[in-house]
């Protein structure tokens, strides 16, 4: 179909982010406190026909690429089933999820066989004892199982993605890197940026993208690799390649000018930018009846109010009320 999600900076809506809970089964110290937060309740949560039919319409206004994302998307009990309809869509959208992989030993194979395409998973250490001080879970194995789970059931390119924090995990970068090499697994870095419910994030003490790669070359020689298109990553060959190392440095260097993405809340938002200050409700409209007519102008609408970028260093910045965990990254 012709691109209908357009913006007035000539932007086209591609990729579909959909959050399918809100839920995790970590803590990572980044994102959320220990006792978690308020989860959706619920009757507010789309059901798998609501979902389905929302993705199906975006579909029809040029959507090409779907990502379940979460929180933990995972948990949602009924999400091989939701893959399954989606990759039975027309015209079939590619289906790529970000998990923090805990559960994905068990769910890899099924997934692949109901059409999931790719993973990205997030692991921001390899040392165990540094993985459960972060994420508050002693988990790691699971994770690293999950991630052979993947590789194995043909989920490729498998991704890992590692946000990088100051006197955290920023040491072990190129630690990170080897371990990666050693699988297969293609490794991006990734800048913080202020989503964290806890509202702690601080501009001065993020690692940037520079400090990154001046850690990683005192380990690895890297070299630039053309072509971005719209990816948020800038990708580098490890030591001549073929393996490559990425970083998303959203905040340093913001992509926003090539920006394809539009998001979808596990209670039926829709987001036109991370950072959006407003969202459009979909789920009221959709259960009060509306045609697809109807959703189809209210969501035109929003992605043409879609602001230029995220304007993170901007004066009077002010990160958004529903932090990464209720968006789905
Ligand atoms: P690929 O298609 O595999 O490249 O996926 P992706 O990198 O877009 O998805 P993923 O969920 O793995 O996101 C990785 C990181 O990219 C997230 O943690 C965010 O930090 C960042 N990111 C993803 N989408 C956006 C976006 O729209 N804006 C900004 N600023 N950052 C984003
Ligand atoms: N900044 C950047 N990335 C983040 N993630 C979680 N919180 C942040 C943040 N504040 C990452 C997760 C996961 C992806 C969905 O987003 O680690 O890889
Ligand atoms: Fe797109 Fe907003 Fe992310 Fe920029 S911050 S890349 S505009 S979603």
């Amino acid at each position: 179909p012709a691109p209908r999600l357009l913006d007035r900076f000539g932007r086209a809506g591609r990729d579909l982010r959909v959050s399918v809970t809100d839920r995790c089964n970590l803590r990572c110290t980044y994102c959320m406190p220990a006792e978690g937060l308020d989860w959706l309740p619920k009757p507010e949560m789309l059901t798998d026909d609501e979902l389905v039919r929302l993705v199906r319409l975006m579909v029809g206004l040029g959507v090409t690429n779907v990502r379940f994302t979460g929180g933990e998307p995972l948990l949602r009990r009924s999400l091989l089933g939701v893959v399954e309809r989606v990759a039975a869509l027309t015209p079939r959208p590619r289906i790529a999820m970000t998990t923090n992989g805990i559960g994905l030993d068990r769910l890899a194979a099924p997934l692949a066989r109901a059409g999931l395409d790719r993973v990205n998973v997030s692991l921001d250490t390899v040392d165990r004892r540094r993985f459960h001080e972060l994420t508050r879970r002693d988990r790691f194995a699971d994770v690293e199982a999950g991630l052979k789970a993947a590789a194995d059931a043909g989920l490729a390119p498998v991704k890992v993605n590692a946000v990088v924090m100051r006197g955290v995990n920023d040491d072990g970068v190129a630690e990170l890197l080897q371990w990666c090499l050693d699988r297969g697994y293609a490794l991006r870095f990734i800048e913080q940026m202020p989503l964290d419910a806890q509202h702690a994030w601080d501009r001065s003490a993020m690692v940037t993208q520079g400090e990154i790669l001046a850690r990683l070359g005192e380990r690895f020689r890297l070299t630039p690799v053309p072509e971005r298109g719209s990816a948020p990553a800038e990708l580098f060959h490890v030591d001549g390649g073929p393996a490559t190392v990425g970083v998303i440095a959203s905040v340093s260097a913001p992509f926003c000018g090539a920006c394809d993405r539009v998001r979808l809340t596990a209670d039926g938002q829709l987001r036109n930018c991370l950072f959006a200050r407003s969202e459009v409700d979909l789920r009221g409209p959709l259960r009060a009846g509306a045609d697809d007519a109807e959703l189809t102008d209210l969501v035109v609408a929003q992605m043409w109010a879609k602001k230029a970028g995220h304007g993170i260093d901007a004066p009077g910045f002010e990160q958004p009320q529903r932090p990464m965990s209720a968006i789905g990254g």
